[in-house]
């Protein structure tokens, strides 16, 4: 697994029918039985949740392992019963894409009682005894935050002046937008200018990401310089708020996100978008490895971490035939 983390993305994704082609599940395979996943999902909030759902499914089949898949629609409650439900059906593993935080300490107690290791995927949580679950595999959203920051020093290091931005949050309490929020404000901090004059959360939604922006729009108007969406569907739904407002997306107002999903890359190369920080949704091949060891006992690192890069619109049009969702 460590040397997997030192690979590029693209080496990763390259190696990925590789993976899928091996089965680490030795044990049970060689006994005949079958690996059983239960995976307990957030939602379809995002193009990027839809692309690791997709990941997720398609890396279980490929490993001919039996997924039992739950969509949450964005409730932590589904979540819970659907961990529940997978512990009295005694599955082998439980996937966890916790919607927040906080609120797991005792059903993650019961999946521990019941000797079912639990993987945490996409989302990381908070809880008094962390030996309840067994590895997080995902990103590192702090960076991501600070590279979302980084990028905009870099773009307007030319200019005078205060820079405002308005910030739309993900979903209150999870781990994505407490963290891309800390590892922005850390690196901009340094540098007062750059003010955060407006900061909401529009749940991850392109719906949301337009409705919020509207608001920030009628109550700052020609004031606001910068937009830091913490995914790409919430940038994607301001950018018609902006249009709709008679201004220029990634001209008048710059538009920053987060995942670098396809509809970013689109909106890059129309030119109303100016760069998106990517976040790896293509976490299967790695479950499936993680979740076959975990299963047979094997003890794992607390984070395999997904490698990323940024995309500023630049490079957009060069790099949209690479990518895969
Ligand atoms: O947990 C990852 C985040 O969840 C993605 O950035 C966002 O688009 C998704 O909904």
């Amino acid at each position: 697994m460590k040397s997997l983390q030192r690979r590029t993305f693209a080496a990763v994704l390259a190696s990925a029918s590789l993976m899928l082609a091996w089965s680490p599940f030795a044990h049970a395979q060689a006994a005949g039985k079958k690996l059983v996943i239960g995976f307990a999902q957030t939602g379809a909030e995002s193009e990027w949740r839809t692309a690791n759902t997709e990941s997720v499914k398609a890396a279980a089949s490929a490993a001919g392992y039996e997924l039992k898949f739950s969509d949450a629609q964005q409730k932590q409650e589904n979540q819970i019963k659907a961990i529940r439900s997978f512990i009295a059906q005694k599955v082998d593993v439980i996937i966890l894409a916790p919607l927040v935080t906080t609120g797991w300490d005792t059903v993650l107690r019961e999946a521990k009682a019941a000797k079912i290791p639990v993987i945490l995927e996409s989302r990381s949580v908070v809880v008094k005894d962390p030996s309840t679950w067994t590895t997080f595999v995902g990103s590192d959203f702090v960076e991501e935050g600070r590279r979302a920051a980084q990028w905009l020093l870099g773009h307007t290091k030319n200019t005078t002046g205060d820079v405002n931005i308005v910030e739309l949050q993900g979903t209150v309490g999870s781990d994505p937008a407490i963290e891309r929020k800390k590892g922005f404000e850390e690196v901009l901090k340094a540098n007062p200018r750059y003010k955060i004059i407006r900061s909401q959360t529009a749940d991850f939604t392109r719906a949301k990401g337009k409705e919020v922006m509207e608001a920030f729009l009628k109550a700052e108007g020609k004031k606001i310089n910068v937009l830091y969406a913490h995914n790409d569907d919430m940038a994607i739904g301001a950018i018609q708020a902006i249009e709709e407002a008679g201004l220029k997306p990634a001209k008048d107002v710059l538009v920053i996100g987060v995942d670098a999903v396809k509809g970013a890359f689109e909106a890059m190369i129309a030119g109303k978008m100016n760069v998106s920080v990517e976040c790896n949704p293509l976490l299967g091949p790695q479950l499936m490895e993680a979740a076959a060891k975990a299963a047979s006992g094997q003890t794992l690192p607390r984070w395999i971490k997904s490698i990323e890069g940024v995309f500023p619109a630049e490079v957009a049009a060069k790099e949209f035939p690479n990518r895969k969702y």
